[in-house]
């Protein structure tokens, strides 16, 4: 069997400082990852981003390509978005594809490419009504979206411990995937 291709594509959050890691064990668990940043967190991550390169094997992006020039990486199998913020979670549920990351899995819906997220967002990001509106959305439109009970629980605005972000679940989620 060929090696699945894991589109990881991360948002500004601080668990986004630790994706060289989960790159690895995404890596170990055998996958072939090609790492997508919003502007934001590609900033953010400015310093990492030739090493991040180097460690998955593939330009990390985080714009659109010019049109006419080809795409530099392989087709997706499964795609990941985490941490995922408050404001991508609602870009993407409302389809509004400004940055590069969430025109492709806007367009991943359409293509059914399985796609999972789990949000990164304080108690105070989640009563904007908006929010759960998202949530709901992305859910009816088949995307696994580990939130809640067998998810990310929002932590107090100011209380949000990185360290604790719980990434094993977005690689779980993503293996049971492509195992079928
Ligand atoms: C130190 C810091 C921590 C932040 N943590 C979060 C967070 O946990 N969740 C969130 O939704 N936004 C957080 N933000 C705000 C986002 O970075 C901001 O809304 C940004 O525009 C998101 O852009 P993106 O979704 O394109 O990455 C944080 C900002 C800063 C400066």
């Amino acid at each position: 069997m060929t090696t699945p291709v894991l589109y990881l594509f991360g948002s500004a959050a601080p668990p986004v400082f630790d994706i060289a890691d989960v790159v690895t064990d995404a890596q170990n668990r055998g996958f072939d990852i090609c790492l997508g940043l919003t502007p934001t967190a590609a900033h953010w991550l400015a310093p990492q981003l030739t090493e991040l390169a180097r460690l998955t094997g593939h330009p990390v992006r985080s714009e659109y390509k010019m049109p006419g020039t080809p795409d530099v990486w392989p087709k997706a199998d499964v795609i990941a978005v985490a941490p995922a913020t408050f404001n991508t979670v609602n870009a993407w549920a409302l389809g509004l594809t400004h940055d590069f990351v969430i025109g492709v899995v806007a367009e991943g819906i359409g293509k059914q490419i399985p796609t999972v997220t789990m949000p990164c967002v304080n108690a105070a990001y989640v009563q904007h009504r908006q929010f759960e509106r998202s949530i709901s959305e992305l859910r009816e439109m088949g995307v696994r979206v580990l939130y809640g009970e067998d998810g990310f629980q929002p932590n107090q605005p100011g209380q949000g411990k990185p360290s604790e972000y719980p990434w094993h679940l977005v690689l779980d989620a993503v293996q049971e995937i492509t195992r079928g």
